[in-house]
């Protein structure tokens, strides 16, 4: 409390030190976890106004604090120094330039555990302009040990009213030889106001602990540890922890978030202007368009793009997490420019609606040093479903094939009738009519394998990678970050990192 007490002080002098509210944010996630002698990489993206000019250099500080308040500075990228404690362990990655000020901090241990806190300068040659910090930093969580488990979990997600929410949870665990049939034996959820969560409000073994929850929340997919909670309201708004214990090998591994996600959930607004074509008629693969407005005075710290399907929405026809996708279109759908849905052919597939959505991040410019979420959606596109047109010819084609078969067979009997003994033709041409009969068969054929995998997709929730313990490693890995933007067709202006899935947690002080 007094904790608080005191970062509201820190913040509020500095609010009256640097005076002008405005779009000056700094973007961190909420807390990551590592192993001891691991690397971390501490996420940061910034944003001042476009109007302020004179800067010659970017400097970004990062400090460090036991609590919750920021702390010491440690390290100086203007000079490149640390302190002794952080000696040759801490970088950075990011180029600030592209408003990145991402460090990376080496040889992870115990007394790591602290709140690390990015700051920016802006200078004029050797005179600081301005500068301003994330309030609460990212809380670095370190596990120690032998046989230890960590739990990823993105730093926020961002949902409409009405919609079905998938939060997702994976573990790694530290060891050095590989562990066998590792399940998952129990998982555990937490919610409140606050980034650590609070109370649990499921548990895989009685079920939601709200009566009115029971038929909303569930475990996703079999032996996950991810949530889902359906037709989520704004009372759903709110942090979400994850805590699991695993099995592996006779082992049993106990382990829970310190930081969760901050879940937003949002109305209808139209700010964005988001449009997307009524119809669009479907052949073997599509394009559809989906062109927005940046707001014209501020850059984003963030931009995500999903598209969804379905109404009421069944799930995700493309998210840059591929796992959250729906079984149906994984691995058949992709963004071509910047938010552009491509299509391709999916078997059984009717008439669909998809909705393109935008989601972003912003430095709110009348309460200082806030950064809100916003998520809005288009009106919709219907994509038609038309039989192939190569495949009508096809089948135009057969049937004329089969007609001149069937005339000539004609022909070739009455030919028989008259000078008997030319058998021989007439087995050709069978041969020929049940050719043509075969496509029919293999179509059905691939339904039923497209069934399958759907079936078994479901229930894959893949352990991350060992090596790729912070959250926001583990996005650029999953997600689809190689956009190419000159393919772009969207008439928008762009931030240079929107193609980038990076997740950022939101910092506020209450
Ligand atoms: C913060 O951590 C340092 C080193 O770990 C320790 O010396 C100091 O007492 C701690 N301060 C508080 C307020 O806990
Ligand atoms: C780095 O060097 C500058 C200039 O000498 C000094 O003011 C600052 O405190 C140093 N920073 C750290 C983290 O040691
Ligand atoms: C910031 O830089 C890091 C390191 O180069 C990179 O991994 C990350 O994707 C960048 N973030 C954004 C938002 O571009
Ligand atoms: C500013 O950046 C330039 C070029 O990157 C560099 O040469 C110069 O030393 C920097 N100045 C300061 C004060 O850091
Ligand atoms: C989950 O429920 C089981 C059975 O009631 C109980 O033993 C366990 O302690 C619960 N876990 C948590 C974290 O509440
Ligand atoms: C989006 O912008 C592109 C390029 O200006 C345009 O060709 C396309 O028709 C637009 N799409 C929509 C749905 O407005
Ligand atoms: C449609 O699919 C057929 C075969 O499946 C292929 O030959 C043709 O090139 C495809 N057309 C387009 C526009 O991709
Ligand atoms: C900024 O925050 C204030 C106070 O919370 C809110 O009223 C306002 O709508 C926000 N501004 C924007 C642009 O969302
Ligand atoms: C969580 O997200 C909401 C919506 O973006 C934001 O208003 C709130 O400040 C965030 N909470 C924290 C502690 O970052």
């Amino acid at each position: 409390m007094s904790a608080l007490l005191v970062l509201w002080l820190v913040l509020s002098l500095w609010g009256a030190v640097w005076g002008r509210p405005g779009q000056y944010c700094a973007d961190q996630p909420a807390g990551v976890e590592v192993f001891a002698g691991d690397s971390v990489t501490f996420p940061c993206s910034f944003v001042f106004p476009r109007t302020l000019t004179g800067i010659t250099n970017r400097t970004i500080v990062f400090q460090a604090g036991n609590i919750s308040y920021c702390g010491d500075r440690i390290y100086n990228s203007r000079y490149g120094n640390t302190t002794q404690e952080y000696q040759g362990r801490v970088s950075l990655v990011g180029d600030p330039q592209a408003q990145n000020g991402t460090i990376t901090l080496t040889s992870v241990r115990t007394s790591d555990r602290k709140n690390f806190c990015c700051r920016v300068q802006l200078l004029n040659q050797n005179t600081i302009i301005e500068q301003w910090q994330n309030g609460l930093g990212t809380r670095l969580t370190v596990r120690v040990g032998e046989n230890k488990m960590t739990m990823h979990q993105p730093p926020f997600i961002s949902a409409l009213v009405g919609d079905t929410v998938t939060i997702p949870c994976h573990f790694s665990i530290n060891s050095k030889k590989e562990i066998q049939k590792k399940s998952v034996s129990s998982v555990q959820w937490r919610f409140g106001q606050s980034p650590s969560c609070g109370t649990v409000i499921y548990n895989s073994s009685t079920g939601a602990v709200r009566r009115e929850d029971r038929e909303r929340i569930s475990v996703a997919g079999e032996g996950g540890a991810s949530i889902l909670i359906k037709r989520v309201t704004t009372n759903d708004r709110g942090w979400y922890c994850c805590g699991a214990q695993v099995t592996g090998d006779g082992q049993v591994y106990t382990t829970q978030r310190e930081r969760g996600t901050n879940l937003t959930i949002t109305g209808k607004t139209d700010q964005m202007k988001i449009k997307q074509p009524k119809e669009v008629t479907f052949t073997n693969s599509s394009t559809i368009s989906c062109n927005f407005t940046l707001p014209e005075d501020e850059d984003p710290l963030w931009l995500g793009i999903y598209w969804m399907f379905g109404n009421p929405r069944e799930g995700f026809a493309y998210h840059p997490h591929p796992e959250l996708i729906h079984p149906r279109y994984r691995g058949k759908t992709r963004l071509v420019g910047q938010s552009d849905l491509y299509l391709e052919e999916v078997i059984g597939m009717d008439n669909t609606n998809f909705y393109c959505r935008v989601a972003m991040r912003l430095c709110n410019d009348t309460q200082q040093n806030t950064i809100e979420t916003l998520l809005e959606e288009g009106a919709g596109t219907l994509l038609r479903v038309n039989a192939d047109p190569s495949d009508q010819t096809k089948i135009i084609a057969a049937s004329v094939v089969s007609a001149i078969i069937l005339i000539l067979l004609l022909f070739i009997i009455l030919c028989l009738v008259k000078h008997k003994g030319m058998r021989k033709q007439v087995q050709q041409s069978k041969q020929k009519k049940s050719e043509s009969a075969t496509p029919e068969y293999e179509g059905t054929e691939s339904v039923r394998k497209e069934q399958t995998t759907d079936m078994s997709l479901y229930t894959t929730i893949e352990e991350t990678a060992r090596a790729s313990c912070d959250p926001s490693n583990n996005g650029g890995q999953l997600l689809y970050s190689t956009v190419n933007h000159s393919l772009s067709s969207t008439n928008h202006t762009s931030s240079p990192d929107s193609g980038k899935e990076v997740f950022y947690a939101d910092v506020k002080r209450n």
